[in-house]
């Protein structure tokens, strides 16, 4: 019964507004809210269980790091022949997730419909989805691509793909799976109505992907299709080189469970977790939980020491997600105060504080007995929308993509004006290497804006 699960966990405003009958606020909303929650987590959460604890950061020191130098040097072929060997084989899956509320950019639509390339303005979806399918061709071998959604944006991003025809993917190698949700609380922890009439909820996290790939039986789908490795990555990135070789190679080489890619930090207070060794493991610091001493410490030469940023790049093999996922065990949650749009107690349409309940992918880190960290030009990977405008936004990632296509025909030779903006489809070039037979069909000097396709 509805009533008795909301007073069980303290919601005695929701019961009393329902007798009411306050126009406003929905039952079947409601009940359609709580049903696939978890009931007792949202009471151990409310209660204090269950959260992310700050790790006691006094056996820390920086993870070892293959440097980016790696990649140009003459040991990393065996590495990454053997990344190229496992897509060759059909051994690797593509992830992204998706889920997220992409708050901060205030669209009403998933991020991946978001146009973002510097010329033909291909959303994020179409690009991820042509790096894919350039993978597939390049390697002879179909590299399915999962992609995590949440119950706010499953239909419109289902609706996309299939509107566009999947990207020229087969729709039988991409995989759509809905991650879970929780009710969002005010800080005096109460749930929060919502406009729909039903309650505030908020999509469980990144960490979310990996109980939502055993619970959508997309493991049994990897295991089936012999997948073993996944590679896993972020929306909103368009600078991700989906499944690196390298990187794969590396990663499975050596036995890795869990893997990352680092870029370089761009100063000390740059808020982005660093990967570091806590207590003999690996993990991720978030920025919040570094002390002054940390965030500023220099290593002998006197630059800065905890420079490897986290680029929410990973390596995954299966078989860990599999084990994670069929024990008892739970990422913590971490508590994230925000603004959340929401009904008062009259029906009124108010921002209050509020407070969700994310799990973050990073914290299955410490957990791996053998991870990879590898550093990647920042430049060259890096160029995450998350605001329309100012630092990590539209703007600077149209930016930074045009100027790591311009370099790439600079690099081959050709002229390009510094006004112009270069795209180059994924179609036509995953990487500078893949551009080399298409230049001399390219024009000595570009000075206007150009796609190459
Ligand atoms: P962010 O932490 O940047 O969140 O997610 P966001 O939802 O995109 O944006 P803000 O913070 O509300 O502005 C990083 C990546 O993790 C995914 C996002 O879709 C994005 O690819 N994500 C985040 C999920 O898939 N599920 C979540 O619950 C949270």
């Amino acid at each position: 019964m509805l009533e008795e699960k909301l007073r069980q966990l303290g919601q005695d405003h929701i019961v009393k507004l329902l007798e009411t009958g306050a126009g406003f606020v929905s039952r079947s909303e409601i009940e359609k809210d709580l049903k696939e929650v978890n009931i007792p987590l949202i009471r151990d959460l409310m209660e204090g269980r269950h959260l992310y604890q700050e790790p006691a950061l006094v056996q820390v020191k920086p993870a070892p790091v293959v440097p980016a130098s790696f990649s140009t040097s003459p040991e990393a072929g065996p590495y990454r022949a053997h990344g190229e060997d496992l897509l060759r084989k059909g051994k690797v899956a593509a992830l992204v997730v998706a889920g997220g509320q992409g708050s901060r950019l205030g669209i009403d639509a998933p991020k991946g419909v978001v146009g973002v390339t510097p010329v033909t303005g291909k959303s994020l979806f179409q690009l991820h989805a042509e790096k894919v399918l350039a993978l597939s061709r390049k390697y002879g071998r179909a590299v399915p691509l999962f992609v995590m959604t949440s119950r706010v944006n499953d239909a419109d991003t289902r609706d996309f793909f299939a509107r566009h025809a999947f990207f020229g993917l087969d729709p039988q190698d991409v995989f759509f799976f809905v991650q879970g949700m929780l009710p969002s609380i005010t800080l005096d922890g109460r749930f929060v109505l919502s406009h729909h009439g039903g309650l505030f909820m908020n999509p469980d996290g990144h960490g979310g992907t990996l109980a939502a790939l055993r619970k959508n039986g997309c493991l049994d789908i990897m295991r089936a299709r012999g997948i073993e490795e996944i590679f896993y990555f972020q929306v909103d990135n368009p600078l991700v080189s989906i499944c690196d070789p390298l990187f794969i190679g590396l990663h499975n080489l050596q036995g890795a469970k869990m893997s990352s890619k680092v870029v370089r930090k761009t100063s000390f207070d740059e808020k982005v977790g660093i990967i570091a060794e806590v207590d003999g493991k690996t993990r991720v610091v978030e920025y919040s939980d570094m002390s002054d001493d940390m965030r500023y410490a220099l290593d002998a030469e006197g630059r800065m020491l905890y420079w490897a940023g986290n680029s929410a790049i990973h390596m995954i093999r299966r078989d860990f997600v599999e084990s994670l996922t069929s024990s008892a065990m739970r990422l913590p949650f971490h508590r994230a105060e925000k603004n959340i749009p929401a009904l008062d107690s009259a029906g009124n349409p108010v921002e209050i504080r509020g407070i969700k309940f994310e799990t973050f992918i990073f914290d299955a880190l410490p957990m791996a007995e053998k991870s990879v960290t590898l550093e990647v030009i920042r430049e060259h990977e890096f160029a995450p929308v998350k605001n329309m405008t100012g630092e990590d936004s539209l703007e600077t990632s149209r930016t930074l993509q045009s100027e790591l296509h311009k370099s790439w025909l600079k690099d081959l030779g050709v002229e390009v004006s510094d006004r112009s903006l270069i795209e180059i489809s994924p179609l036509a070039a995953l990487e500078k290497d893949d551009l080399a037979s298409r230049v001399k069909s390219l024009p000595a000097k570009i000075e206007k804006d150009m796609y190459i396709q």
